[in-house]
């Protein structure tokens, strides 16, 4: 039966201080907004690129339901059979068939509620086997009769998150961009009823450079040269949108979408400040 829901999405999971911010402020943003679904994109969760089962698992256990990826998928190969074998974790759908995972899933809650959720990944300066704009229409085969759907295009360019947003207009719950790790304002409901925003932004730390210490990204932007990257500690904030949906059609529409950035209180939070909700 469908009902109105509360979907939380967090922007891209970045290393321990993502993890760290999630893991604080996640139980009172289900308390104080009532959540139904929590789906995040955890493609930066293990030291800054890709994932491990283990960072995964963890991420489940702090409560999330459904875990997204990205460009990043697969750093690391322990998690190439988990994708396999884990239904909750999506890569994007228009990646190739023989790559591990799959780009949906649906995700049921104990009330019988259940979101699906579908995983793309842009054409344009990234590298998806097939277009998303063709691809998403088996994706969303798969999650027919889902009660509500939610599309997570992770891409660098906006035009390309734009015009998705607008294709699916009326056709899913929510489209929300990721893989900048910066947010955008744009977070609103098209006329046909979908949620939308073209970036979520990052769960990291916000001193670095979308994640990685600032100074040497500085270095590699001054000198041209190679560096090692190392993920930063500092200032970590959680950035996400909820979703409220709207009686009367399956999939759902929304309601509602509200962009939440939220400091995380760590003792590594030097400058919680320009707070905004
Ligand atoms: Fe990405
Ligand atoms: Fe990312």
């Amino acid at each position: 039966m469908q009902r109105v829901a509360a979907i939380l999405f967090v922007g891209d999971i970045v290393a321990s201080a993502g993890r760290r911010a999630l893991r604080e402020l996640l139980p009172g943003l289900r308390e104080e907004h009532a959540l139904d679904f929590v789906v995040v994109n955890g493609e930066n969760a293990s030291g800054g690129i890709g994932i491990t089962p283990k960072h995964a698992d963890e991420l489940f256990a702090a409560g999330v339901d459904v875990i997204t990826l990205g460009n990043h998928t697969y750093r690391h190969r322990e998690v190439w059979p988990y994708l396999d074998e884990q239904r909750f974790i999506v890569r994007p759908a228009n990646f190739l068939p023989s790559q591990p995972g799959r780009g949906t899933c649906v995700f049921e809650r104990e009330d019988g509620a259940t979101l699906g959720v579908v995983n793309l990944s842009g054409n344009l300066f990234m590298q998806a086997a097939s277009p998303a704009f063709t691809t998403v229409e088996t994706a969303l085969q798969e999650v027919a009769g889902a009660d509500h759907v939610l599309v997570d295009m992770h891409a660098e360019a906006t035009s390309e998150k734009v015009a998705m947003g607008w294709f699916l207009d009326g056709r899913v719950t929510a489209v929300v961009g990721t893989h900048t790790h910066v947010p955008t304002a744009d977070a609103r409901v098209l006329p046909g009823g979908t949620a939308y925003v073209s970036d979520v932004g990052m769960t990291g730390a916000r001193g670095g450079v979308i994640g990685v210490k600032r100074e040497q990204s500085i270095a590699v932007f001054r000198s041209h040269m190679p560096m090692r990257y190392d993920a930063s500690d500092e200032d970590p904030w959680l950035m996400a949108v909820l979703i409220r949906t709207a009686d009367g059609s399956r999939p759902s529409r929304a309601a509602s979408i509200e962009t939440i950035l939220l400091p995380a209180n760590s003792a590594t939070n030097a400058s919680g400040r320009n707070q905004t909700r």
